[in-house]
């Protein structure tokens, strides 16, 4: 920890970087981010994990996702941390892991209108900064190149065709037990994506300094790769100043 610490103050290739990936749905985020922080040794943050446990908590509280009020007073009785276990990222509410819950259908139909609510950013943006102060890491969502970090070292955008998406969902959600429908799948997350862009508060968008990579086609180690190689670049820039 302490070295991490002191990293971040010092430049040259062993300075620990805050890398921000954002992009819509489905578009290879978690895959990329959880895999360039293994290889980095960083820590890695899924921000939508944070917004999908708030979104749990508002939904077993019996509010609706767009009761503002409700869910402000919520938030004051409400821990949300990120905690890394043997290379797994595990999300805690109020001290409870709740990891597997936070992927049901009901927290994604739910997490856009909860996650579109001033209070609820302001709240989850305070703690994203928090643990990416210090540098070495690598923080997935849909503002961190924008709002949570706009001065990170390295973004990423990343995109991907709607049927690629809506078919690695459809894997995902098939190998845990979950019964889907490729159309449907299609629908829900366009429409996320509909609503997470047109938002007021920290729409979806790619920053003017981000590179974008359309991962359609790519395989995973691939975009990785790719992400690598311009935190490389970057460190050599860097190493320059
Ligand atoms: O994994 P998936 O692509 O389904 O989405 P996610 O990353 O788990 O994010 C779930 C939702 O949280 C998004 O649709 C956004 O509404 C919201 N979100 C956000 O508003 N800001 C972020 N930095 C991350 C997620």
């Amino acid at each position: 920890m302490m070295l991490a610490e002191s990293g971040r103050h010092t430049s040259g290739a062993g300075r620990r970087l805050i890398i921000a990936i954002d992009g819509p749905a489905a578009s290879g985020k978690t895959t990329t981010a959880k895999l360039v922080a293994r290889r980095l040794g960083y820590m890695h943050v899924d921000t939508g994990a944070m917004y999908r446990a708030i979104t749990l908590k508002v939904l077993r509280s019996g509010l609706a996702p767009d009761d503002r009020q409700g869910i402000s007073r919520l938030l004051d009785s409400t821990r949300v941390q990120m905690r890394n276990e043997g290379g797994t990222l595990h999300v805690l509410l109020d001290g409870r892991d709740v990891t597997e819950e936070i992927r049901t259908p009901e927290v994604t139909r739910a997490v856009s209108a909860v996650s579109s609510l001033g209070d609820v950013r302001h709240a989850m943006v305070r703690e994203q900064r928090a643990l990416g102060e210090k540098g070495g890491i690598v923080l997935e969502g849909r503002d961190i190149g924008t709002v949570v970090f706009p001065n990170a070292e390295c973004k990423f955008f990343l995109i991907a065709g709607i049927g690629a998406r809506a078919e690695r969902r459809l894997k995902e959600l098939q190998a845990g037990g979950v019964k889907a429908d490729l159309k449907e799948l299609e629908k829900e997350i366009a429409e996320r994506d509909r609503f997470d862009s047109t938002r007021e508060l920290s729409p979806l968008r790619k920053a003017a300094d981000a590179v974008e990579i359309d991962t359609s086609d790519l395989t995973i180690e691939e975009q990785v790769e790719i992400v690598l190689g311009k935190v490389r670049e970057r460190q050599e820039q860097l190493r320059g100043v």
